[in-house]
C-alpha cells in the first residue's frame, strides 16, 4: 500500500508548487483538491446552476462529470470532456470559488471523491501527495504524513502578486489583496488551516525558497 501525504495551507503558502514537486520526486500522484472546488464552480456556471442557491449548486456538483489527472508532471482537470486546467485559474472564477467551497453539501460530495482518488492512488503506486485546506483534518486525518504549510501575509501576497502580475509592486499587491485575504477569510469559516491540528507538522515557508521548502517537506516524509 502506498503512502498518503496530506498538505494544507492558506493561499500563497506555496502548497501547490511544493506538493507537486515533492510528488514528482517521490514518483507519487499529485492531487490538487482546490482544483476540484474550482472545477465545481466552473461546472455550476456551465450547467446554469446559481452559485447562491446552495441546494441547486450541490445537485449540480453531484452530477459533475469530473476527471482529475494526477500526474505531477502534467496535472490536469477534465470536466464534461473539456480540458479546464487553465480556465479554472481565471480571476472571475477565483473570485467566486469560495461560494461553492462554503456550501457544505458540495464539501461532502467532493470529500467523497477526494477519498476515492486517494484510495485509488495508494492501491496503484507508491502513494499520493494531496493538498488543500482540509486534507490533514477532514479528508485524510489518518494520512501517513500531515503537514501544514504556512507563510506570513506579506510573503503570501508577494508570491501571488508575482504569479498573477509578474511583479510585487504596490499596484500588483493591491490587486492581489482581495483575492488572497478575502478568500482566506471566507474559506476559514469552513476549514481551519491557519493552525495545525494535533499531530500535524507546521512548516513556515515565509523565509524559504521553493527548493528549501521542498527539502523541508521531504525531510518530514523521510523522518
Ligand atoms: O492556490 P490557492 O490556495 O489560492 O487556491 P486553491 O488551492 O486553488 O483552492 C481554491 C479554493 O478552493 C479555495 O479558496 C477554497 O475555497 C477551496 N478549497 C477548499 O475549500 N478545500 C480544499 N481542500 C481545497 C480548496
Amino acid at each position: 500500500r502506498g503512502v498518503v501525504v496530506a498538505v494544507d495551507g492558506p493561499s500563497g503558502s506555496g502548497k501547490s508548487t511544493v506538493s507537486r514537486e515533492v510528488a514528482g520526486r517521490l514518483g507519487m500522484d499529485y492531487l490538487d483538491t482546490g482544483a476540484m472546488y474550482r472545477a465545481a464552480t466552473w461546472w455550476c456556471r456551465r450547467s446554469g446552476a446559481d452559485l447562491d442557491d446552495q441546494p441547486a449548486a450541490a445537485d449540480a456538483v453531484r452530477r459533475m462529470p469530473l476527471r482529475m489527472v494526477t500526474d505531477p508532471a502534467a496535472p490536469g482537470v477534465i470536466c464534461d470532456g473539456v480540458d479546464i486546467t487553465a480556465a479554472i485559474r481565471e480571476a472571475g472564477l477565483t473570485a467566486v470559488v469560495s461560494k461553492v467551497a462554503t456550501n457544505l453539501e458540495v464539501r461532502t460530495e467532493l470529500k467523497r471523491r477526494q477519498r476515492d482518488l486517494i484510495a485509488t492512488a495508494v492501491a496503484a503506486g507508491p502513494g499520493v501527495v494531496a493538498e488543500g485546506r482540509d486534507i490533514t483534518t477532514v479528508v485524510a486525518p489518518d494520512a501517513d504524513v500531515r503537514i501544514l504549510l504556512v507563510a506570513d501575509e506579506q510573503a503570501r501576497l508577494a508570491r501571488r502578486a508575482r504569479e498573477r502580475h509578474g511583479a510585487a509592486d504596490e499596484t500588483a499587491l493591491a490587486a492581489t489583496r482581495d483575492e488572497v485575504l478575502r478568500r482566506d477569510a471566507d474559506d476559514s469559516t469552513v476549514s481551519s488551516f491557519h493552525t495545525a491540528a494535533d499531530g500535524v507538522v507546521t512548516i513556515d515557508s515565509s523565509a524559504l525558497g521553493i527548493e528549501e521548502t521542498v527539502a523541508a517537506v521531504l525531510s518530514v516524509i523521510t523522518s
